[in-house]
């Protein structure tokens, strides 16, 4: 297991640029097996959710690998196909649930065991199915594993998702572009993700509109050729190094994300005192360590575009030192406060309650031994450490690398004292000691 060092107190300097971002290339991965022809994601990040990806793409039958900074794929024919996505690969992050549409489509079947992926609460698939179903699909729940089949071409329908589930709404809005006629999404996920793979569906020739709002309209069965696309940016990761900054202090320019797509978190951090100036695809962030930020922050996480739950804990992580107590309710995700433990060992007074964690502020932060609970969990365990006294040893079971290529080369790159460790130099220091 890897552990990263975090040395608190540096304040950060300088220009950051987040690569793509994780939830737009991973679903994109998995609609290129619609297309006819070889497409490149431009930009990717190293991530190992990626490696995953391109692992669970060649198990099927696809061809897909990294060239420098992009992702190729080559088109496959259906009959080179298979529909059975190896356990181990799908229990390795939830975006295995992606290849559900792409491969009932091609492969005619496709056996996806229990995804894996961040342990946030319940994270069931029944709108993705109940979905595929009212399209033709039939569906088999065996144990913890899903098969579906399709007889014919998949049906157009006018289906409403009970919730605006993201990767539901991606789901379907794949399986529509190889539907005979044309299907209606209602209450569909509106995030920026969402409008990332309608674009890039409609680059490889697909008819859709209404990305952006809960109606989605298309027109199934065009031919999908291939494109060379740059998917968005990583919002997440920009929210990010702007939460390193509010904690540890400094000045930084976050370049390459435009801020609308995390105004949300960037007017929070505003309202903690944070001095935010923002221009196309610029942010600037300073903050005076000297000073502490405001508390007094009531949040609530929910579906785009109010505050992203993914940013919930790096907002936890800025609020621990803060002047008056906060707290913040997650909507979507019934565990999403599993850093709380984290945070306590670094001497915060937080509690996590049900989906609402409560965080007194006042804290003087001293370094401890941690353990990232999950992705963002972790990197908001790696934002504390960088306000806290000593060195923190974060233990990282892989989470981290799932979502960041290099979050501790990132923010050391800003002026932070943060460094990987691997087991064998671990293992080394230990014997010559
Ligand atoms: C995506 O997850 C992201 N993951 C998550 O990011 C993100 O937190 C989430 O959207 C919300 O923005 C990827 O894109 C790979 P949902 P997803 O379906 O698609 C319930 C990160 O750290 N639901 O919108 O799984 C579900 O249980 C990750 O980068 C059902 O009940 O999220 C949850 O409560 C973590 N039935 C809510 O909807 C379903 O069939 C929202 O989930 C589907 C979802």
């Amino acid at each position: 297991m890897q552990t990263i060092t975090i040395t608190g107190g540096q304040t950060l300097h300088g220009t950051i640029r987040p690569a793509a971002a994780k939830n737009s290339v991973l679903p994109l991965l998995a609609a290129t097996l619609l297309c006819g022809a070889p497409c490149c994601l431009r930009n990717a990040p190293e991530l190992s959710d990626v490696d995953t990806s391109l692992a669970l793409l060649q198990a099927v039958g696809a061809k897909a690998v990294r060239h420098g900074p992009d992702l190729c794929t080559l088109p496959v024919a259906a009959a080179d196909l298979c529909g059975e996505i190896p356990p181990h690969l799908a229990g390795a992050m939830r975006s295995s649930v992606f290849y559900l549409a792409p491969l009932l489509c091609r492969a005619g079947m496709v056996r996806l065991p229990l995804p894996g992926g961040c342990r946030l609460g319940p994270r069931p698939v029944d709108i993705h199915l109940a979905g595929l179903a009212a399209m033709g699909a039939r569906v088999e729940l065996e144990g913890e594993a899903v098969t579906l089949r399709r007889f014919g071409p998949l049906q157009g329908v006018d289906f409403t998702l009970r919730l605006p589930s993201v990767g539901a709404t991606m789901t379907l809005l794949m399986a529509a572009c190889c539907a005979m006629g044309t299907t209606v999404l209602r209450g569909a996920a509106c995030e920026p993700e969402v409008c990332d793979l309608a674009r890039f569906l409609r680059a490889c020739g697909a008819q859709i509109t209404g990305e952006g709002t809960p109606v989605l309209v298309i027109q199934g069965r065009r031919a999908l050729s291939g494109v060379a696309y740059e998917p968005l940016p990583d919002r997440i990761a920009a929210a990010t190094y702007a939460a390193a900054v509010a904690a540890a202090g400094g000045q930084i320019t976050v370049e390459g994300c435009a801020p609308v797509y995390y105004q949300a978190f960037l007017q929070f951090l505003t309202e903690c005192g944070v001095v935010v100036e923002k221009s196309d695809a610029l942010v600037t962030l300073a903050r005076d360590p000297a000073r502490r930020l405001h508390g007094g922050q009531h949040l609530f996480a929910n579906a785009w575009p109010a505050f992203a739950t993914d940013t919930a804990p790096l907002a936890a992580a800025v609020l621990l030192e803060a002047d008056a107590p906060s707290e913040i309710y997650d909507h979507l995700f019934a565990n999403r406060f599993a850093c709380a433990t984290g945070f306590a060992a670094m001497g915060a007074d937080c509690r996590a309650a049900g989906r609402m964690l409560h965080i007194a502020g006042g804290a003087n932060l001293q370094a401890a031994a941690v353990t990232a609970p999950d992705l963002r969990g972790g990197a908001a365990l790696l934002v504390a450490a960088l306000a806290a006294q000593g060195t923190t040893v974060l233990r990282d079971p892989g989470h981290i690398r799932r979502g960041y290529a290099h979050l501790p080369a990132d923010v050391a790159g800003l002026g932070a004292q943060c460094a990987v460790q691997s087991q064998a130099v671990q293992e080394s220091r230990k014997q010559s000691i």
